[in-house]
């Protein structure tokens, strides 16, 4: 049971947690659609939130206890490091605020969990951001495979050959940092493991290997998995922020008895190979379905934020809430432990690990 729907013909007030990199996606995607109001922002370092505050002309704090006594809001974007999203998504739910994690929502299970009892508690919904199920390609892709076009799906890969120079993760203390990140599957891969086990799974059991060859961080700069599928299908990721010279590709692939499909480009933007055994009217759609984003974050957060406002009006369901959110998260896991163990590991995980 979650609080009353906010009424049509009122505004849906955000306060934004965390004026990092991402915050601008969130503050554009916000701007463009009239039923949200961005309300407030706060960053632990003041002039990040300054800077935020002035930029979109609302109160800016340093303290985010202080932001929501003095600011009345709806919900609260969490745009911290990954591994502070629960503890700062308990704090808003136990304010009666509706909580929206930038991905990953947790990067343990314990945690993941325990910001889901807090949101159930108090009777929020959790939205966790998952924007690249939204780009036009994989929303065709994924009515393809609803509709059954596939047959029997085979074969699935997902393959993020991207570059993250060493002065990327020196930005930030937390990049890389197992206590507050992860590495590249948690962190820049996550929307592809999050696509592989959304389209294809749920995943029966992960076997990987992970390296840290050329960064100096303490998690993986790249990695493979293979996955057994439920289902009897077999799949692949491929991971690594060590491309030379630039991101080469984020793309996934399905392999099925009457189709194939490719969708590639750097961030899962371009349909590059669409086949069915059987016509579909969506056939028509492909060519129209590409796009092009500034970057490998996609266009992807105001499709996100209009579910958004449809499930906090009552009229929709999440796209992605705090417990499919966790799929991801756990199949990621699932990764990290047989890297580890040398071992083929079988999901769902024992919560404790
Ligand atoms: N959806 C996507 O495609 C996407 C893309 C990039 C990043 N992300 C996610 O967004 C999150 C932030 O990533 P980023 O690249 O913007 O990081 P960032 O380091 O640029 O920004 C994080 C901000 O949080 C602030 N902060 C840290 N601790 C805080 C605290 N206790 N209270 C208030 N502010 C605090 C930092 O000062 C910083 O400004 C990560 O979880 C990342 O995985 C998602």
């Amino acid at each position: 049971m979650t609080s009353n729907p906010i009424p049509e013909g009122q505004r849906i007030r955000i306060a934004l947690l965390g004026c990092g990199r991402i915050s601008k996606n969130h503050f554009d995607a916000i701007a463009r659609i009239p039923e949200l109001e961005l309300v407030s922002v706060c960053d632990s370092v003041s002039e990040r939130a300054e800077q935020a505050g002035a930029a979109n002309s609302v109160p800016w704090f340093t303290s985010y206890e202080q932001m929501l006594a003095d600011v009345p809001s709806d919900a609260v974007v969490i745009a911290t490091p990954s591994g502070l999203h629960p503890q700062h998504g308990i704090v808003a739910a136990k304010a009666g605020r509706h909580v929206i994690s930038e991905k990953p929502m947790a990067i343990s299970l314990a945690a993941a969990d325990a910001l889901v009892q807090a949101c159930d508690d108090n009777h929020v919904h959790l939205f966790v951001v998952k924007q690249n199920r939204l780009n036009p390609p994989i929303v065709l892709l994924k009515r393809a495979i609803d509709n059954g076009r596939f047959g029997r799906i085979y074969m699935a890969n997902c393959t993020v050959r991207w570059t993250r120079p060493q002065d990327y993760y020196d930005q930030a203390p937390w990049r890389g940092t197992w206590e507050f990140d992860g590495g590249a599957f948690m962190n820049q891969a996550s929307h592809y493991v999050d696509l592989v086990q959304w389209l294809v799974g749920p995943v029966e059991s992960v076997m990987a290997k992970t390296a840290t060859m050329a960064r100096r961080i303490e998690a993986e700069d790249s990695g493979v998995a293979v996955l057994k599928f439920r289902s009897g299908a077999i799949g692949t990721i491929e991971v690594t922020m060590l491309t030379f010279p630039k991101n080469l590709e984020g793309s996934i692939t399905i392999l099925g008895e009457k189709g194939t499909v490719k969708i590639g480009g750097t961030a899962v933007n371009k349909v590059e190979h669409w086949q069915f055994a059987d016509y579909d009217d969506d056939d028509k759609l492909v060519e129209q379905s590409n796009t092009n984003p500034p970057s490998v974050y996609g266009f992807g957060h105001e499709g996100y934020y209009r579910n958004v406002v449809s499930v906090l009006r009552g009229q929709a369901k999440p796209d992605t809430d705090g417990r499919a959110g966790r799929k991801s998260l756990e199949l990621i896991l699932g990764i990290y432990e047989s890297a580890k163990t040398g071992r083929d590991v079988p999901l769902p995980l024992r919560v404790n690990i």
